[in-house]
């Protein structure tokens, strides 16, 4: 039985979608049957990050009406491995699902693959409730700022009141001469903001930003410190 975890935030533009193209390749690089669900809903960026937006015929909304199969809509993104997107509608008005469907929905993924990665929406609204529905965990992401930090400690408590008991988060845009500087946030305060477990941070580089843009996740093709990084929180997040 494979997990479905959901990639949150308080604030939008902190880095989720990244964040979830490259956890969900560096697991189906491993091996791993692996897959992307887009639920910003009327928004999609995964299938950009991706580099799949010309290849995806099909969307959530699709899916949940029954127009098409979960296997019918589903784009895979052939330099990985074992790497699956279901991308969501930009219409928003087409989208109708309740719990129930999200219920079924995550339930075909658990039974056909290792990991599931959604991406979620950002700030507290009735979209990351339903998204939310029955996921196994949530990684919430934040950069480190206060307004970021405060929303993502929100959207952590709303989490755990629709009954998301396994929460971590990870500190994305780290710059560590801003660390240090006692302008910015520092470890000891973020840690204090956050309630539930670090997993990890990640820099902030300007080639995660430029590969994202040509729809190729960092980790695809690489050897560096970035990739290192990314495959290090791949690991913590898998014991959670
Ligand atoms: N670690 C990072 N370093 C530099 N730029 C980043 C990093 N993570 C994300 N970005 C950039 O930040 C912007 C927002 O990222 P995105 O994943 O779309 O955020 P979200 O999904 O939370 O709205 C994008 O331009 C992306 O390329
Ligand atoms: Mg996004």
């Amino acid at each position: 039985m494979g997990r479905v975890i959901l990639i949150a935030s308080g604030k939008g533009g902190v880095g989720k979608s990244v964040f979830t193209s490259n956890i969900g390749a560096t697991y189906a690089d491993r091996g791993l049957r692996t897959a992307l669900i887009d639920m910003n809903v009327g928004l999609r960026n995964l299938d950009i990050y991706m580099g799949l937006e010309n290849k995806v015929i099909f969307d959530t909304a699709d899916v949940i009406d029954g127009v098409v199969s979960v296997k019918k809509a589903l784009v895979r993104d052939k330099r990985f491995q074992e790497l699956y997107l279901l991308a969501t509608t930009q219409k928003k008005e087409k989208f109708k699902a309740e719990p129930a469907d999200i219920t079924k929905l995550y339930k075909y993924f658990r039974e056909n693959f290792d990991i599931t990665l959604v991406d979620g929406p950002a700030g507290v609204t009735d979209d990351l409730k339903l998204a939310a529905t029955d996921v196994d965990a949530a990684v919430l992401v934040a950069t480190p700022e206060y307004v970021s930090l405060r929303d993502a400690d929100m959207v952590d408590q709303t989490l755990r009141k629709c009954g998301v008991k396994q929460r971590v988060y990870i500190v994305n845009k780290v710059n560590k001469l801003y660390l240090s500087s006692g302008i910015l946030p520092t470890v000891e305060v973020i840690t204090s903001i956050m309630k539930i477990p670090l997993l990890g941070v990640v820099q902030f580089d300007d080639n995660i930003h430029l590969s994202a843009n040509c729809g190729i996740p960092i980790v695809y093709g690489q050897s560096s410190y970035i990739e290192r990084n990314f495959h290090k929180i791949a690991d913590r997040l898998l014991n959670y």
